[in-house]
Order: structure tokens, then sequence, then C-alpha cells
């Protein structure tokens, strides 16, 4: 088995499997990553065969300071400011590329832009600083299906064909970081995430604008394809209690309690809310019932991104 337990054996294994152009699952504080060297494009491209992601969906490149961020990127004084306050964190800013030979082309599926972040995970950050270089990462999933927040997820979804799975527990906050564009005028925000634009413009007095009728437009940011984290069984949203065959995923206060039911939150906390959802997505999808009812969840702060997520979730083409 492939999937050890975080310690200074497994870290450093790690680098020694990154440092060969190898794949390995680390925890941030968001969701699970699948790291390689961004600068080895032969690992990129195993990584996106794996995922099946499609070659145009770039990646974002995880750093372990602002130093190493302006190796490959210009990093303008508001991204500067932003950092310092949200750094580290979930908060990925998309800045202009500079020519460097640190990351591969593969890695920004050839754009002349770059997202890049520095998570607040230590495991993350120690393998960053140990292998001295960025670390490009998406998310532990196949293209397309819910992402993943602990090891076993990650075992689901990949077993033996990633390198090593470094087991940490469970992410933080269990959905993926905010992502603002900076090389945008006006800045905007490309995912809706942890942290909010409110908070971003709080903390800096940089406003970021909304990204209006995500939804439909043209696609620039590919987590904004409109079939996402999505689950094999259909969704049902808004539901308030499920139909015959449904499993059932519920938020605050809810009378239906069986074992094809889960509660995101009894007490109706958002954040506990976002921190189980993609967990308990997946555990009703293994019931295999004719759809997921999920019942209304308050569009305020991260909840917003909470329906977001299950809004494309339940988008089928
Ligand atoms: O929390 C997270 O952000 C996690 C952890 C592992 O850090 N990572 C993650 O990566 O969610 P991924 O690959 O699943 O999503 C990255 C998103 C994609 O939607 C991609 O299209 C967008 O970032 N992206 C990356 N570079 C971009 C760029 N230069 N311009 C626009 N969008 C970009
Ligand atoms: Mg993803």
């Amino acid at each position: 088995m492939n999937k050890e337990k975080e310690s200074k054996k497994s870290i450093e294994l790690a680098i020694n499997i990154l440092k060969k152009g190898g794949i390995v699952s680390i925890m941030a504080e968001t969701v699970y990553g699948l790291a390689v060297d961004s600068s080895n494009s032969k690992a990129i491209k195993t990584l996106f065969k794996l995922k099946n992601r499609p070659s145009y969906n770039p990646l974002i490149v995880h750093v372990d300071s602002i130093e190493m961020a302006e190796k490959f990127s210009y990093f303008t004084d508001d991204a500067k400011k932003i950092a310092s306050k949200f750094w580290p964190g979930p908060l990925t800013m998309i800045l202009e590329k500079k020519k460097t030979k640190v990351l591969s082309d593969f890695t920004t599926a050839g754009l002349n832009t770059v997202a890049v972040r520095m998570p607040d995970s230590k495991v993350f950050l120690e393998v960053i600083t140990k292998l001295n270089k960025p670390i490009a990462a998406p998310s532990a999933n196949e293209s397309g299906y819910i992402s993943p927040t602990n090891g076993i997820h990650v075992m689901d979804s990949f077993g033996d064909k990633v390198d090593l799975i470094i087991d940490s527990g469970r992410s933080k906050h269990g959905l993926e970081s905010t992502i603002i564009n900076l090389k945008s005028k006006p800045y905007k925000v490309e995912r809706l995430g942890i942290i909010t634009r409110e908070e971003i413009k709080k903390e800096t007095n940089i406003k970021i604008n909304k990204n209006i009728n995500n939804l439909t437009r043209k696609i620039i940011s590919p987590g904004q394809l409109k079939k996402h984290y999505s689950p094999k069984t259909p969704i049902r949203l808004n539901a308030k209690k499920p139909l015959k065959n449904e499993a059932y995923l519920s938020f605050g206060k809810s009378k239906i309690t069986n074992n094809s039911s889960l509660n995101l939150s009894p007490n109706g906390d958002l954040k506990e809310a976002a921190f189980n959802l993609f967990d308990f997505l997946r555990k009703l999808d293994k019931l295999n019932k004719a759809r997921i009812a999920i019942s209304s969840i308050p569009d305020i702060g991260i909840g917003k991104t909470i329906n977001e997520r299950l809004k494309r979730a339940s988008h089928y083409e």
C-alpha cells in the first residue's frame, strides 16, 4: 500500500519521489492535492493523464514564500499587500508569468499568467521547502469528480497509481482556495472559496469584483466548467425531504435520520458544513441511490461557495 501516515520518513520519501518526477498526494488546508515538481514537463503530463484533465486547464503553483513566487511571477504591490494578510492561506492569485525554467509550459497550459498560492498546511510547506522548488498541485480527484478531503478519498480515486499518499487526516476547510485574478482589470474572483471579496476589501482596501454569470460565460478558469465536483449519482437541490430511493443530505435541524441520510451541520454552522460537504457527498454517492436530495443551504459567507459547488455538481448537460 502506498498510503503512509505523515511522518519524517514519509516526508523524506515524498521529496525523493518528487525529485525523480513522481506524484505525491499531500494534504492542503483546503483539500488534498496531487503534487509534482512544477518544472518537470514529463511529470505534469503524467499527472494530467492520471486525472483525465484537459491539457488546457492550468495548475496552481504552490510556494513557501513570496520570494519563491517572485521567481516565476510578477508579484505586484497589490499582490504583496494581499499576501501579507492572507498567506499562508486558502487564497490563490493569478499574476503575470515570468519567462523561467522553474515552470513547465504544461503547468500553466501555455498561458502568460500563473496561479500561485502559499498553503497553510505544515506538511505541504515542509515538502516545498525541502524540495526547494515550487510545487504544482491540482486537487487529488479524477477531473469532474468530488474533491478529496482525506487520504482515503485519494486512495479511492487513484490507489497505487500515485507514487505516495501522505495521510495527514482531514483537510481543515474542506473546500478549495478562492482564486482571484489580479491580471484582469478590474480585479475579479475566478473561483469562490474560503476567503470572500468582502474580507479582502476589509483587510487591504483592495476591491475585487464579482464574477458575473459565471455559469454561462466563456471558460477562463476551468474550475468554472459547468459540470464539476459531481458525484455519479444525480443531485436534487433545495429538497425539503427525500423521496423514495433518494439519499438525503441535510443542514441544520432535520427530523430525517436514517442510514441513507447525513447532516452537514445539525447546529447550522456553515464552516462545519463546508468541512463535511465533499466527504458526505462521497459517502452518499457510494449508496448508489436514484438521487442525492440536498436541503437548501443559507447563501451567505462560505454558504455561497457551498451553493456554487452544489449547483455545478447538479448541472447535467
Ligand atoms: O485549494 C486549492 O486550490 C487546491 C489545493 C490542492 O491547493 N487546488 C486546486 O487545484 O483546487 P485545481 O487544479 O483543482 O483547481 C485550480 C483551478 C482550476 O480551475 C484552473 O483552471 C485555475 O485554477 N487556474 C490555474 N491557473 C490559472 C490561470 N493562469 N488562469 C486562470 N485560471 C487558472
Ligand atoms: Mg479541482
